[in-house]
């Protein structure tokens, strides 16, 4: 066998990542959707199986990307399908990482059929609901000893830093870890590179430097590995 450069310290370990954007149907033809490549997610599955651990991938739409080897790949369209198979992932998982961007919001009115424009009616007005929050039920479902990691993407604004943001996000969603990732001037979103923190519950707090997605990824479980062990 190829000698490995990497330490194999996740082996026995179970974890479910998800990645990718979700989709949210209008009609059959159309959907509200996001830029989300899913390359972060991919990362994470891939660094995680390198590292020995057992990884279900729950994949939302992702740009063209290559199946991480050794994960079970299970792709979902909408945030509804997004929810069931995480939760269903989860119940056997010692770790989840979301990954993923779930839409916050879907069409309240699913047209089952193409929806046209008419010169007779007003043009039509799109109705959102709530979608439910994945994040937050994994935290309020947790196993024992569970670690539950969440993504944030944010910018400072006049109501605070993005660090600021991602505590106050760290602390409303209750996850074990936040990997915030601070965005605006094109950064994370359909690029290579990120750059933020990595916030702990215990209050802890590292600067990611900027890197690849694989280094970033390496740097969440390292993080995960030192909260399983203590
Ligand atoms: N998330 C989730 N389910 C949702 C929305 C978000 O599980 N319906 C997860 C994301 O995968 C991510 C974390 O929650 O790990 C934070 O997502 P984010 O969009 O930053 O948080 P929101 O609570 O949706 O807040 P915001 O209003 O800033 O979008
Ligand atoms: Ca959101």
């Amino acid at each position: 066998a190829q000698p490995s450069a990497l330490p194999r310290d996740l082996e026995g370990l179970r974890v479910v990542v998800s990645a990718g954007g979700t989709r949210e149907p209008l009609d059959p033809v159309r959907y509200l959707g996001n830029r989300s490549s899913g390359k972060q997610g991919y990362a994470l599955a891939r660094v995680a199986a390198q590292r020995g651990a057992e990884v279900t991938l729950v994949a939302g739409h992702t740009v063209e990307l290559p199946e991480p080897a050794g994960a079970v790949l299970r792709r979902v369209s909408t945030a509804e399908q997004m929810r069931e198979v995480v939760h269903e992932a989860a119940k056997e998982a010692d770790v989840v990482v979301m990954a993923a961007a779930v839409a916050d919001f879907r069409p309240a009115n699913l047209s089952g059929h193409k929806i046209k424009k008419t010169d007779d009616q007003p043009d039509p007005v799109i109705t959102l609901s709530r979608n439910p929050d994945i994040l937050a039920e994994l935290v309020t479902n947790r196993l024992p000893g569970q670690v539950i990691v969440g993504f944030a993407a944010e910018t400072g604004d006049e109501r605070g830093s993005v660090l600021d943001h991602g505590r106050a996000k760290l602390r409303r969603k209750g996850c074990d870890l936040l990997v915030l990732n601070a965005v605006g001037d094109g950064r994370a979103f359909e690029v290579e590179e990120n750059a933020g923190w990595l916030l702990a519950a215990d209050g802890t707090e590292r600067p990611i430097p900027l890197g690849s997605k694989a280094q970033l990824a390496a740097a969440v479980w390292d993080a995960v590995g030192e909260f399983i062990r203590h």
